[in-house]
């Protein structure tokens, strides 16, 4: 049976750490600016993008928030863009994604600085993730690193399979498990025996966007599993990609979901905002 890795507590632990940060920030007459901006009006992203503004608040984080309309042209965004990044008052911008059709997403990730990038998405700062120099790094992927540190996994030395290969977790997630010196193997839908390739891993990292795909049979007896996918199942509830009841048998440590990575994600933002503000 598996220890469950409380995303949640440690998510609230972090805000907590951030919060007393930026008071003492704030004393010093230093103060965060976060620019929030959605186009369209996608449920999802504005449950995510409310999210983000109640944590902001929480810390003590001023945030400006941009409610676009979903005809809002690439040229107009790109506009508010560009005022934004001149603004010295806005620390961090984030767009949230996705973004309408019409609108090119990695022009629109490149025009923002790399300096307000607090998602970590920008190819400056992932380049600066890839030869191991200091920039914001994408937030689910530390998070999940967060997690990992603060229940005291050893992460060094161990086998990591990352399943998934996304710019915004799989490949990142890849990267920050080599910085802190796992032996990393990334899985994708083209990879072979994904099964047996699955059992080696000391450390196996979900992010491919298959509800319950991750059987017991795909994991070692006593290795621990981080589940980053979230996905509404039957009956409306929340599942991930592992399934939960059947690896928690076998894994010494898990992530439920939700209460998992997902709050992670929040508590990381706010972290680079307040290296942004820093
Ligand atoms: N959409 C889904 N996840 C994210 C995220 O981490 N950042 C942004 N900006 N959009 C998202």
């Amino acid at each position: 049976m598996a220890v469950i890795i409380d995303g949640k507590r440690i998510s609230q632990e972090i805000k907590d750490e951030l919060k007393e940060k930026v008071e003492r920030l704030k004393a010093d007459g230093k103060n965060a600016a976060l620019a929030v901006i959605q186009v369209g009006n996608d449920p999802a992203s504005c449950v995510y993008v409310n999210n983000k503004k109640k944590a902001c608040a929480y810390i003590g984080i001023e945030s400006l928030s941009y409610e676009l309309q979903e005809e809002t042209t690439e040229k107009e965004l790109l506009e508010l863009i560009h005022r934004l990044n001149e603004d010295e008052k806005v620390h961090g911008i984030l767009v949230q994604l996705p973004l309408p059709k019409h609108i090119n997403e990695d022009k629109i990730i490149q025009a923002i600085s790399p300096k307000k990038d607090v998602d970590g998405f920008h190819p400056e700062n992932v380049g600066k993730l890839v030869i191991g120099e200091k920039g914001f790094v994408s937030c689910t992927p530390a998070g999940v690193i967060q997690l990992l540190k603060r229940s005291n996994i050893e992460i060094a030395g161990k086998n990591c399979v990352v399943v998934g290969r996304s710019n915004i977790v799989g490949k990142p997630m890849a990267l920050l498990m080599l910085r802190e010196n796992a032996t990393v193997t990334i899985a994708h839908s083209k990879t072979q025996n994904l099964k047996e390739l699955c059992r080696t891993a000391d450390i196996l990292i979900v992010a491919i966007g298959k509800p319950r795909f991750i059987t017991a049979e795909y994991v070692k007896e006593g290795a621990v599993v981080v589940d980053v996918g979230i996905h509404r199942g039957e009956n409306n509830k929340l599942c991930g990609d592992v399934k939960y009841e059947e690896v928690f048998e076998i894994a010494s440590a898990i992530t439920p979901v939700p209460g998992g990575v997902g709050p992670m994600t929040i508590a990381m933002l706010m972290n680079n905002c307040v290296e942004a503000m820093e």
